[in-house]
């Protein structure tokens, strides 16, 4: 049997460093089963460990999942409290096995406005893995792009507008907008997948994702894994990035 990267090599596959995903169709998964859409929810979350297993397998650098959007707070009340309730658990269930595997885990949005226990959950999984060395897996939770944006605006006027710091209109650039997101000091996602069969971008990584492919599959977030992965990631190197250059493969 060969290695995960003799396999590779052999298809001349391209890993891509930094794979965004927005994980769609747990409520449809479960409708489909007569079952409640918070079944479906918990059955994206075992999608969700094979997906983080196979991308740290892989050799992907950083893996971005949408767990809960700014949006996600208008579904129903009961759905949501069970999502959080699930969310504290599972972060807590799961910290132990990521420390092991060298995984990082950092939370992107204003997660510090969900429940205390999701709050403490995620501070206890964040400053676990902190030391970790291996693949960074960002989970978005209460995050939305424009919500980034417009806090990194902010905090740029703030500085302008602080005496003790020198900051004028001329030192605003790319590089610092970038530098006041929660993506700050990663790479831009090479790929970003949408599971579930809608093509929307749902104000997610609006900034960041200026130059990713995107890779759309009509499988539901719940039957999502390793398979569909790879299948990502060659869907993924059979495009030809050009990055608005002429020839740039
Ligand atoms: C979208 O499917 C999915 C979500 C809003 C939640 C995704 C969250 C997880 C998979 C759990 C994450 C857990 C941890 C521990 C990080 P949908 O409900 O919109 O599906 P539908 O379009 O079929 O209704």
């Amino acid at each position: 049997m060969p290695s995960v990267e003799e396999y590779n090599e052999k298809h001349d596959l391209k890993i891509p460093a930094h794979i965004a995903i927005i994980m769609d169709g747990n409520g449809r998964w479960a409708a489909k089963q007569g079952n409640p859409r918070l079944t479906g929810h918990h059955a994206g979350v075992k999608a969700l460990e094979k997906t983080v297993q196979a991308c740290a397998e892989e050799g992907v650098k950083y893996l971005t999942v949408y767990a809960f959007s700014t949006e996600n707070w208008k579904r129903p009340e009961e759905e949501v409290t069970g999502l959080f309730q699930m969310i504290s658990l599972y972060v807590r269930q799961y910290t132990r096995k990521l420390k092991k595997e060298n995984i990082r885990v950092q939370i992107l949005g204003e997660y510090e406005k969900l429940p205390e226990p999701a709050v403490r959950s995620c501070r206890y999984i964040v400053e676990e893995t902190g030391d970790n060395t291996g693949m960074v897996f960002n989970i978005c939770l209460n995050y939305g792009s424009r919500g980034e944006i417009t806090r990194a605006v902010k905090q740029i006027v703030r500085r302008c507008q602080d005496e003790g710091d020198s900051l004028t209109a001329e030192d605003i650039t790319e590089e610092l907008i970038s530098s006041c997101l929660y993506t700050a000091e990663m790479p831009d996602p090479d790929m970003i997948i949408r599971t579930g069969g809608e093509k929307r971008i749902s104000n997610y990584l609006l900034w960041q994702s200026a130059y990713s492919e995107f890779v759309y599959t009509d499988v539901l977030w719940p039957d999502f894994g390793r398979e569909e992965l790879m299948k990502c990631i060659a869907e993924f190197n059979g495009r030809h990035r050009r990055f608005g250059g002429l020839d740039h493969k």
